[in-house]
């Protein structure tokens, strides 16, 4: 079944909790919290406050894809403000090892995300560690960009290499994601896949749930 985590990095700020039940209320089944330092990539977003904020005040499953430098420094942070999922970019982790272990080792899901230009063999040697490989189809850093094509063989080789080793990995698709390039990703073969303009700038973020999960290996109708 198909995963709907909306980013929050395109909701109103002034109304945040509001904007996370309006997700809830649509059908989402995850909440994606973008946490950005300036250095890592050229933006500045939230940090493990916001997600301690959210933490209780909604029932989704908490999400968090740091695009910092020094994501080991920060681990124990998000955790207990309520992380359920920390995603670390491998680009920034020289002992990646090392990192998902110590995330794993808090009782925490661990991801590891591959910027655009990273190859897949990245992941030669921890695949069989990790809960999810988060595949950036946008360069991070901002919303709103348009979705590239070129990483869809890389999503169609993570499926292919999780299923030979019959892994429980979750493939996540995150940046330029609305229903048309759902379905490219869908296809490759993701499983979670990430939305912020497509779903916090909609009027009827419900349908676009609704229509994603409608499609081919999307698992059908939502309750
Ligand atoms: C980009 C972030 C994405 C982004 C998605 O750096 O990681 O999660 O917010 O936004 P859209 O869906 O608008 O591309
Ligand atoms: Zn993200």
């Amino acid at each position: 079944m198909l995963k709907i985590a909306p980013s929050i990095l395109s909701a109103d700020f002034a109304f945040l909790l509001q904007d996370v039940q309006r997700m809830e209320a649509a059908g989402a089944d995850w909440l994606h919290i973008d946490v950005m330092d300036g250095h890592f990539v050229p933006n500045i977003t939230m940090g493990p406050l916001v997600v301690e904020a959210l933490s209780g005040r909604t029932g989704l499953f908490l999400d968090v894809h740091l695009m910092i430098e020094r994501p080991q420094d920060f681990l124990t942070d998000f955790f207990h403000a309520g992380a359920g999922m920390i995603t670390v970019h491998a680009e920034a982790c020289p002992h990646l090892h090392k990192v998902v272990y110590s995330i794993k080792e808090m009782g925490c899901k661990a991801g590891v995300a591959l910027n655009p230009a990273t190859p897949l063999n990245t992941l030669d040697y921890i695949l069989e560690d990790v809960d999810l490989v988060l595949i950036m189809s946008v360069n991070p850093g901002f919303a709103g960009q348009e979705f590239i094509p070129a990483v869809l063989p890389k999503i169609e080789g993570l499926a292919q290499k999780a299923a030979r080793k019959k892994l429980a990995v979750d493939i996540q698709v995150d940046g330029g994601i609305n229903v048309r390039t759902a379905a490219r990703a869908a296809g490759a073969g993701a499983s979670v896949l990430v939305a912020g303009s497509a779903l916090f700038r909609s009027e009827d973020p419900a349908a676009v749930i609704k229509a994603i999960k409608m499609l081919p290996g999307g698992g059908g109708v939502i309750a």
